[in-house]
């Protein structure tokens, strides 16, 4: 029997426990959509904080919240509803449809880099070539057309008002970007964040909580002087190695990644904006706190038929997974003034600012760098880097802060006052701000293992010793070691842990065994 990869693994395991599974299972399920659980609401809020400690706090980016569903002319304007598409073709005998490029990638070994170069017309004559038939039925193809994958709808009654599901956050930020920098108080270079749904209409997602019609972005654009593009913050990550494959090799067909610092990386040109840079270097080091480690990261460049209609030059981060190999987790890309030009000729409002007053002032429209980052990829990506296996048992070893659950509160027996004691403990963990799971069903052992399974870091037991001194033991998962503490001491303890200001044998007297 096929042994199950980390993907069967983590979902079974996800599904089980409450961290995600597929939406509408009770009607048959809708692919592209997916529920986060309990314990997976948590997790992804984790991550989006722990991005919003990394980024945002410490480069004073804004965050706004705009809608999903924008007018028509948004996309117009942004340039969306005529580049916003996906070649597609029909199987003439069941009418099932596919990614007409994905075909010729899955089936005759095409490059994304080759199938993206081709017309519709060139798509179509590959795809009958190759002889590649529908995966379904066997049956033939039809011509190949364009599908535009934003989700339409109408606004209100009107059948001409088009409105559309956003498919990125960004062009939030860009149609009110007037009214931010307003509120910026004249603050530039400065960013805009927005982390919120997005509506892809995916012609076949089949790749879980990877490829979704409803997903979370988190979009970043840094409003830059196009006479300025200088990055001061530079010095911080300048030593950073990146590893690239850079547009020039792909084109050679060179698959290894160049391993240069940051600076090389400028001073080569390898990367045109210093911005852009910083960004990158920010990125990997942000999923290297996700648990991802540097050999399984890597930048790849979109050459130009690869790249968004708005970008000049763009990288994808991409992370190693079981399954799928080399994935996107990050798009950087430098979107000049590309979409405030595009917003100032379809709305007439006028998006330059103005700058140097000291000098007689100079207007311009700002250019823009874009780090944009999916949730949802990055919290099976945490999970699947943080998968474990321990003397036949599992364990997530999430870092301290992405747990779910900080604080496993256990009573030894469920009898002779220890429940009692134990509530006590966790009704004020409770109150201390912590997330907590109060646990007394089975033997301590199979609770210990129920709470390494979904990363629980700590866990606090309650036996006799406690009714007598006061002292609870703390278990630590990832060492299964256990210290002694004092229950009056437990909440400055644990909220230093939680900081990482200590560590786990900070926590108390360690019990010898
Ligand atoms: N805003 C980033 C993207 O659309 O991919």
């Amino acid at each position: 029997m096929k042994s199950k990869d980390k993907f069967e693994i983590i979902s079974e395991m996800a599904k089980r426990r409450g961290f995600f599974w597929p939406s509408y299972e009770i009607y048959g399920g809708v692919g592209g959509f997916i529920t986060f659980g309990p314990l997976g609401s948590i997790l992804k809020r984790r991550i989006e904080d722990k991005f919003r400690n990394f980024y945002i706090r410490p480069l004073g980016i804004l965050e706004i919240e705009s809608s999903v569903i924008m007018p028509g002319k948004v996309f117009e304007a942004s340039g969306h509803v005529d580049h916003f598409k996906e070649p597609i073709v029909e199987c003439l005998k069941c009418k099932r449809k596919f990614r007409a490029d994905h075909l010729l990638q899955e089936f005759a070994g095409m490059s994304d880099t080759e199938t993206e170069k081709l017309t519709l017309q060139e798509l179509m004559n590959e795809i009958k070539k190759r002889n590649i038939h529908c995966p379904e039925c066997g049956g033939d193809f039809g011509k190949t057309e364009q599908f535009m994958t934003m989700f339409t709808t109408t606004i209100g009654p009107y059948s001409e008002a088009t409105g559309y599901g956003r498919p990125e956050a960004a062009q939030g930020i860009f149609v009110e970007f007037k009214r931010i920098y307003e509120s910026a108080r004249g603050r530039f270079p400065f960013g805009v964040v927005q982390i919120g749904h997005a509506l892809r209409n995916e012609i076949s997602p089949r790749q879980g909580p990877i490829r979704l019609r409803e997903f979370t972005i988190i979009d970043i654009e840094f409003f830059l002087d196009p006479e300025d593009l200088r990055c001061p913050l530079l010095k911080e990550v300048e030593n950073d190695t990146l590893k690239l494959i850079i547009a020039e090799n792909k084109l050679k067909g060179i698959k290894e990644p160049i391993e240069v610092t940051v600076k090389q990386a400028l001073n080569k040109a390898y990367i045109k904006a210093e911005w852009q840079a910083f960004f990158m270097a920010l990125a990997k080091r942000f999923l290297v706190e996700l648990g991802v480690p540097e050999d399984k990261q890597r930048f790849i460049e979109k050459l130009e038929w690869e790249r968004a209609h708005y970008s000049v030059q763009g990288f994808d981060q991409e992370v190693y997974l079981e399954r799928w190999g080399w994935v996107e987790v990050s798009g950087h890309n430098y979107r000049t003034d590309y979409d405030l030009s595009r917003h100032m000729q379809f709305s007439g409002v006028d998006m330059k600012v103005f700058k140097e007053a000291e000098k007689g002032g100079r207007r311009f429209i700002p250019h823009v760098v874009e780090p944009s980052f999916g949730s949802d990829r990055l919290v099976y990506i945490a999970l699947e880097y943080a998968y474990k296996t321990k003397k036949n048992r599992t364990l997530l070893s999430l870092s301290r802060e992405l747990a779910p659950i900080q604080v496993g509160v256990f009573p030894l027996v469920s009898k002779d006052g220890l429940p009692e004691k134990a509530k006590e403990v966790y009704q004020m963990l409770i109150r201390e701000g912590f997330t907590v799971e109060w646990d007394e069903s089975g033997s301590i052992g199979r609770r210990y293992a129920r709470a390494d399974e979904v990363g629980t870091p700590l866990g606090v037991t309650i036996d006799y010793q406690t009714l007598e001194n006061g002292t609870v033991t703390i278990r630590d998962r990832d060492t299964w070691r256990q210290v002694r503490s004092k229950i009056e001491e437990l909440p400055e303890l644990l909220h230093a842990y939680f900081r990482r200001k200590i560590d786990f044998e900070d926590l108390g007297q360690l019990i010898k065994r």
